[in-house]
Parts: C-alpha cells; structure tokens; sequence
C-alpha cells in the first residue's frame, strides 16, 4: 500500500454520534449532536468527550457537571441532525418540539426515550483547550431499550435492528455503509 500525506484530518475513520442532554437553567431540556466521543479505562470503563468552542451544552454542563450521551439510530437521524445544525442559543430551537424525554435513573439528566442506549455521565475533569474542553467522564448509568438483552438474538442482528449512524467525510453512513447524506441533509425530514 502506497501511502501520501495529509493535513490533520479524519477522513475515512468513522465514529458513532450521541446526542448529550442537558438542562438550561430554566430547566428546559437542551440536545445537541456530538462525534468527538470515546471510551477511557481506569479501573472502569469511562467516557472522554471534547467540546469546541462555546456553546449551550458545555454551557449547562459547566453549570451541572453532568450530561447523558444518547446514541443516534437511523430513526433519530433527521432530529439528530437538527441538534447538530441549530444553536443551543436560539430559543427557537427547542420550541415547539414533542419530545419524549424522560429523566436520568441515577443522575438529573435529560434522557431521548426514543434512543436504545443512553448513558448518564458525570464530569470528573475538565481539561480547557485552546478552543475547547475535553471531559473525562464516569458512567453513571446505562439504560438499554429492554429489547437488547437476551439471548432472542445475536449481537449482529441487534445492532442491525437499532442501526447507530456513523459519520465520516461530513456525511452520514448507515450501519450498512450506505450514505445518508452530508451533515445538514437529513434535518429536511424533520418536521416539528
Ligand atoms: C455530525 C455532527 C457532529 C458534531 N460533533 C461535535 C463534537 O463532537 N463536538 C462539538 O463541539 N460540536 C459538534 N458538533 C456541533 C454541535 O452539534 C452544535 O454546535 C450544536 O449546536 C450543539 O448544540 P447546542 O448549541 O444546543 O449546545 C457536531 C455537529 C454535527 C452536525
């Protein structure tokens, strides 16, 4: 394999999207779409999150040190995108919405119900960058849609059935590799 060089970039290496939840202080749930997400190991498993910039989710999460990540399916996609394109800032964004939200188990964080795995995550450092914030996180809690334990089916077959979205190349792939569109599309499917 030849190879050539780049400039910093992560083309070609998919991730999995979350949408982390969190309260405004008027108490109003806040979500918003996030790829910079992974996994730590420190006699647990934790998770490690970075945020760039300003905005209302690390915003509220500076406020409570605590946010859930919600996993994005096909099915969420055009909301997920949404969350993703439109500022926390705006009132507008949350309005109108018929959400189905429930609260965290453990934590008071705000849960997508119609997203099969959820976790509840409590900051226990934040490491400021130039532009930014990493979070490394405790697993406070994991809900799982009911459906995904057992033995009724095979990993394979459940993780076919919820189909979590993976983006790379500013597009969305579907768990089959199929494309889904460029980041900003899918949001015209959703209608408030
Ligand atoms: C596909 C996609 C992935 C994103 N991933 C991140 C991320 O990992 N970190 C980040 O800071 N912003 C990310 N964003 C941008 C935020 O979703 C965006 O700033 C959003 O407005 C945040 O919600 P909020 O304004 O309600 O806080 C992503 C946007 C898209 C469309």
């Amino acid at each position: 394999m030849k190879k050539i060089s780049l400039q910093p970039t992560n083309d070609y290496c998919p991730q999995t999207l979350f949408l982390y939840g969190t309260y405004n202080e008027d108490g109003e749930a806040d979500f918003g779409l996030f790829c910079w997400f992974s996994y730590t190991w420190d006699k647990e498993l934790g998770v490690m999150a970075c945020i760039g910039g300003s905005k209302r989710t690390l915003d509220n999460i500076h406020r409570t040190k605590v946010f859930s990540a919600n996993l994005v399916t096909e099915k969420i996609l055009p909301l997920a995108d949404y969350m993703g394109c439109v500022d926390g800032n705006k009132p507008e964004k949350m309005n109108g919405l018929n959400l189905d939200v429930e609260k965290g188990r453990v934590l008071a964080v705000p849960v997508l119900t119609a997203s099969p795995v959820n976790y509840e995550l409590e900051v226990k450092q934040f490491i400021p960058t130039d532009s930014g914030e990493v979070m490394l996180c405790a697993i406070r809690n994991v809900l799982q849609d009911e459906t995904l334990a057992g033995e009724h089916a095979s990993p394979t077959e459940k993780l076919a059935e919820i189909a979590p979205v993976q983006t790379t190349c500013e597009r969305y792939f579907s768990w089959k590799g199929e494309n889904l569109g460029a980041w900003g599309e899918p949001m015209a499917q959703f209608s408030k």
